[in-house]
């Protein structure tokens, strides 16, 4: 057995696309990006979506265009990727940690109140391995108190909040298209908002600060001379990630639904073992299981990073849980004491989730986890 950790989930149709961009002659952004931003935002339901390179570069985009920097402050958890505390520094702002419910791995309106400081600007909670945080009270704070809800949603393509898909509930949502994610370009991004000036200044930020496309320019018979109102990066997703992307959206139900299945199984084959804790997942959400928990309770017979080693000999390949940004080296200097956010990513571990799964993989993955654990 040689179970992985993840596997994207790609086949004849996105090898055709990719093929079929490059032999269009436009292999930079151009139609197929445009047709790919218009597929998510209706699949979101979001009015607007932009592509960009990956889930870093949206987040930047979103901050930076939304004019937050030197001397303001996001709220973020530490409980997730690097990624999304270095956007904030990339943008000139601080990121400061909020602590997580331990029972979602999610901030709430709660833990992010009590983060705020004068200087908030932004907060940006994470819709941690695609389970939606609990939106609405933290909507309500943020108009309460006049901050901008830019969603990490890197994981939670095709989640829901309160029957919704998550893209269209705060000011701006990032997602990312990493392997690792639920569907896949290679690497990539997209932001989703339902604010017309924030969609073009994200297309102008992406694009050098240029005043117009290069498709647009392409498409008339006017000559345009460009100018460049803004400061801007590189951050354009290519045709040919596009058109995979295209594919991999009209797979999306298939492979949630696999996804789901296969969380379920685990569920259920764990919930008797008391030294496990399996995710929790709230009335308000429907979750894409973008990667699938468990915790080591106090009184499990094995340590998280021994069992690691021992499924690794059976050639299952796990992961530790989700980081804690503040305890590694480059952040330091955020002197934070976060104890459930330390705990949680202490002792939890990701297990084999994806969608091409047989059914024997994950029955395998159960089998040699009860054994270590009983
Ligand atoms: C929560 C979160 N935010 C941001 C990112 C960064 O995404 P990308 O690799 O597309 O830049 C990731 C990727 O793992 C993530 O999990």
């Amino acid at each position: 057995m040689n179970i992985p950790i993840a596997k994207p989930f790609l086949g004849r149709e996105e090898e055709q696309a990719a093929v079929s961009a490059i032999r269009s002659g436009w292999i930079s952004q151009g139609p197929k990006v445009k047709e790919f931003e218009d597929r998510f935002a209706e699949y979101t339901g979001s009015k607007y979506a932009v592509a960009t390179t990956s889930c870093t570069s949206a987040l930047h985009a979103a901050l930076a265009v939304s004019g937050i920097g030197p001397g303001d402050e996001v709220i973020v958890p530490s409980l997730s990727f690097i990624a999304t505390a270095n956007s904030v520094l990339h943008a000139g702002a601080t990121p400061v940690f909020a602590e997580i419910d331990p029972e979602t791995c999610n901030v709430t309106a709660g833990t992010i109140e009590s983060a705020i400081s004068a200087k908030t600007k932004s907060v940006m909670p994470v819709h941690q391995m695609g389970l939606p945080v609990d939106l609405d009270p933290i909507m309500d704070l943020c108009k309460k108190r006049g901050l901008l809800l830019i969603e990490d949603a890197a994981c939670a393509v095709g989640s829901e909040y309160r029957g919704k898909r998550i893209g269209g509930h705060g000011n701006i949502a990032c997602f990312s298209f990493h392997p690792r994610k639920i569907i896949t370009t290679g690497e990539g991004g997209m932001v989703t908002t339902n604010d017309p000036d924030i969609a073009a200044r994200i297309k102008r930020f992406r694009h050098h600060g240029m005043s117009i496309s290069d498709m647009e320019r392409h498409n008339t018979n006017k000559v345009i001379i460009e100018t460049y109102p803004d400061i801007g990066y590189n951050y354009r997703m290519t045709d040919i990630q596009a058109a995979i992307g295209i594919e991999q959206l009209n797979r999306l139900q298939f492979i949630i639904e696999k996804r789901r299945h296969v969380a379920e199984f685990y569920d259920k084959e764990l919930n008797d073992f008391s030294c496990v804790r399996v995710p929790r997942v709230p009335a308000y959400a429907y979750h894409n299981y973008q990667s699938y928990w468990i915790e080591l309770l106090d009184s499990s017979p094995i340590s998280r990073n021994v069992l690691m080693q021992k499924l690794l000999e059976k050639g299952i390949a796990t992961r530790r849980g989700i980081m804690a940004i503040h305890m590694e080296e480059c952040y330091q200097k955020y002197k934070v004491s976060l104890p459930e956010t330390e705990r949680i990513t202490e002792n939890t571990i990701l297990l084999p989730l994806y969608p091409s799964m047989t059914e024997e993989d994950p029955a395998y993955v159960m089998q040699s986890i009860k054994e270590f654990l009983q």
